[in-house]
């Protein structure tokens, strides 16, 4: 990640942030509205929102101010020359992403997921994933480990914008194949996360082969 430069990096981690946080804004305001007119939706998906809608705000909401704030840490200027912002949008970016991941292992438990046993396994796997890489990234940063700290962060945002990976692959299986959205949803909710993970992994070695 070193070799891209930071404003081409931050613009296509916003841009993919982008897709999830218009998914959430169209997600909540279904439930808001269902919310305020004391109805119900038609829709199985929505209608588990909004039986749940604090929940579903919680992780909705921190997980947009996540994608919004964590394209910014890669801003070198930043950094350098306002390291106390650099820590407050940092510290900001990863309670909102642990609230967010910790939600997310709460709504698999309480709903039941969407997608049955794959959806569920996935948020568990990838959920306490992230959950972990972002504890382990702070500890390396107040111990001043900074490339270790680096490597952690890199996992834990890219494994997180796996939302919108799964977004993409929703317009994949629906183009693609004849599945409905019920089948395809758990399919392409396992592959994002997991294709994200690998894409992690890949950038960590070359930043560590690049040394
Ligand atoms: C650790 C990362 C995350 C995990 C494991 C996770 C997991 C989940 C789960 C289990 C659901 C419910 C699926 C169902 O309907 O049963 C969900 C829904 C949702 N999540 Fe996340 N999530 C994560 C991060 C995020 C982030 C960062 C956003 C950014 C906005 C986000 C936005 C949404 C939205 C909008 C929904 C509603 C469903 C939809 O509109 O497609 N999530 N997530």
């Amino acid at each position: 990640m070193d070799t891209v430069k930071p404003w081409i990096l931050m613009s296509i981690l916003f841009a993919i942030g982008l897709i999830s946080i218009g998914a959430g804004f169209a997600r909540l305001d279904t439930v808001n509205q269902h919310v305020q007119s004391n109805s119900l939706p038609p829709e199985l998906i929505d209608l588990r929102y909004v039986q749940h809608p604090v929940v579903t705000f919680i992780h909705i909401g921190s997980g947009m101010i996540f994608m919004l704030l964590a394209p910014l840490q890669f801003s070198p200027g930043i950094r350098r020359r306002i390291p106390k912002l650099h820590r407050i949008i940092g510290r900001t970016a990863l309670v909102a992403a642990i609230t967010t991941a910790t939600i997310s292992i709460w709504m698999a438990i309480s709903f039941p997921a969407f997608g049955g046993w794959l959806t569920a396994t996935s948020t568990y796997v990838f959920g306490s994933y992230v959950i972990v890489c972002f504890a382990l990234a702070y500890a390396a940063a107040r111990n001043r480990q900074i490339d270790r700290h680096k490597k952690w962060i890199i996992r834990g945002v890219i494994v997180s914008f796996g939302v919108s990976s799964i977004r993409i692959l929703f317009i994949v299986f629906a183009v693609a194949t004849d599945l409905q959205f019920e089948e395809f949803f758990p399919l392409a909710f396992a592959l994002g996360f997991a294709l994200n993970a690998v894409l992690a992994e890949l950038v960590v070695r070359r930043r560590s082969a690049i040394r």
